[in-house]
């Protein structure tokens, strides 16, 4: 908790139009972590300024998947929802050149350590279209999602057994990067930080996980951190870490 308000501080210091909280935002998904989360994220939540989406640990238990825990208490932009529906995809213009769209690839399952993240065929449709359309208008997009689309060369020793949740149905979405203009891929569930750049339509998408922003760690790229974009209609311009003091 000190290490992730040390970093909270430090991106309030930042001239930045947005955050996105790429999901486990809880352990276990209990209400009392929810409403931690909301209570930490209010300032961002308030300003119109945060997307969040679900991790896998977000819906760990039945009970909160089954009463929509994280759409209820906290939601896609940080205020909760009385009533919840689902929202994602769902696309949020960042700028006047850039759209975020936000993706869902938590899945329940009877054995949460285990279960893998999917995003859906009725999902990555609805992408589609969104990217689509965003790409139309000029704009750049960014994907965010929860889990992990690969694990680059120089994690796979170490994170092989750790590589029991992955996501699905990855494969659609890197056949979709190479099919439509994708500026960058945003994601969490591993607690490194590392980048891959995976074909894309025209130039290679770059694919970035931030890493844990509250898990405390030695080895340098397990340091919890943030990172800064700066993106335009062109694209990723520039990533910057803030990265907690060890
Ligand atoms: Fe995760």
């Amino acid at each position: 908790m000190k290490l992730l308000k040390k970093i909270l501080q430090a991106l309030e210091a930042e001239p930045l139009d947005h955050l996105v909280v790429t999901g486990d935002v809880t352990l276990s998904g209990e209400a009392s972590e929810f409403e931690r989360a909301a209570e930490l994220l209010a300032p961002w939540a308030e300003a119109g300024k945060l997307t969040v989406l679900p991790g896998n640990h977000d819906l760990w238990s039945w009970e909160a998947a089954a009463s929509w825990r994280f759409l209820r208490l906290l939601g896609a932009d940080g205020r909760g929802m009385k009533k919840p529906f689902a929202v994602f995809p769902l696309a949020v213009e960042l700028s006047p050149e850039v759209t975020l769209v936000a993706l869902d690839s938590a899945r329940h399952g009877e054995d949460p350590r285990t279960t893998p993240g999917a995003l859906g065929s009725e999902q990555l449709a609805a992408a589609r279209e969104l990217v689509r359309g965003a790409a139309k208008q000029g704009r750049a997009v960014v994907l965010a999602l929860h889990h992990h689309l690969v694990i680059p060369p120089e994690r796979v020793p170490s994170d092989l057994a750790l590589q029991r949740m992955p996501l699905a149905d990855a494969y659609q979405l890197v056949r979709m990067l190479s099919e439509l203009p994708v500026a960058a891929v945003l994601h969490g569930h591993r607690h490194t930080h590392f980048r891959v750049d995976l074909p894309g339509a025209g130039q290679p998408t770059p694919v970035l996980c931030a890493g844990s922003a509250s898990r405390a760690a030695d080895e340098p790229v397990r340091r919890p951190r943030a990172l800064v974009y700066e993106l335009d209609r062109s694209g990723l311009r520039a990533v910057n870490a803030i990265v907690a003091a060890a």
